[in-house]
């Protein structure tokens, strides 16, 4: 089964709303869609409004995602953003579960699970991120730590959903450090949650439809061979993903 290449730049904690329309309309001079190209930005909550209005007003064939959401859908919580709050804002894709929001925040996997259920409720588009630390990785665990990640975060989720999941892996230790994961050990660590969904659900035609993605410093002279890898659909980007010329080779490297 074929799957369209993923590109989402996450902005992170990154860009006002004056620069993010900046940017789209870096990547709107040059990126005008492609067939076999999926290309999704996720701003900050605060500039969402102004890229959505940028995307629809010049017709841009990019999607748009958040960074986090809360699981509720309305009620006190102050200071958090719903699924249907996203909804209403244009957003389609969510990112869940990132290693920083692991990490600086607290969340473990019930509540990246509790979040994911609550975004395909709401017919929002999860990317649930896992990722092992660089001692996980020295420790030779890598794959049972990410397996763990992947069933506690799917749990509950029904198969009919699983057309709607993204899997980003993105290994803590290669995040904003400029040290890429080999395209064998991205690949290796992507074909396990392929066959972790396979065993999971117990349908071939589920894993094989599902888009894993790869995260960790990929930039414009990465990306081609990272892309090249069978089991990798794509890219989860960081600090490259900021600037319209260090995002649109990432892009021109998934269109080749
Ligand atoms: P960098 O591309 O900056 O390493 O960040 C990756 C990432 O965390 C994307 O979610």
């Amino acid at each position: 089964m074929s799957r369209k290449l993923l590109v989402v730049g996450n902005w992170k904690m990154n860009l006002t709303a004056a620069q993010g329309v900046q940017l789209m309309q870096g990547l709107d001079d040059f990126f005008r869609g492609s067939d076999n190209v999926e290309v999704v930005v996720a701003p900050p909550f605060t500039a969402i409004h102004s890229v959505a209005t940028v995307i629809d007003f010049d017709k841009m064939r990019i999607g748009l995602g958040a960074q986090n959401m809360y699981w509720e859908d309305v009620g006190a919580y102050t200071g958090e953003i719903s699924p249907t709050m996203l909804k209403a804002a244009r957003v389609n894709y969510v990112i869940l579960g990132h290693s920083e929001r692991r990490e600086y925040f607290d969340e473990d996997d019930v509540v990246v699970s509790k979040k994911l259920r609550a975004a395909l409720k709401n017919d929002l588009l999860p990317i649930l991120c896992c990722g092992e630390s660089l001692e996980v990785r020295e420790d030779e665990e890598t794959l049972e730590y990410i397996e763990e990640q992947i069933r506690a975060g799917l749990k509950g989720v029904n198969v009919t959903d699983m057309s709607k999941v993204t899997i980003a892996y993105e290994p803590i230790w290669a995040i904003g450090t400029g040290k890429v994961a080999t395209p064998r050990m991205a690949e290796e660590v992507c074909a396990h949650i392929r066959h972790v969904i396979d065993d999971m659900f117990g349908l071939e035609s589920v894993a094989a439809q599902t888009r894993i993605l790869y995260g960790g410093s990929v930039k414009g002279d990465n990306a081609e061979l990272i892309f090249a890898e069978p089991n990798i659909d794509g890219a989860l980007v960081g600090g490259a993903a900021i600037s319209a010329d260090s995002f649109i080779p990432i892009i021109a490297a998934a269109m080749r």
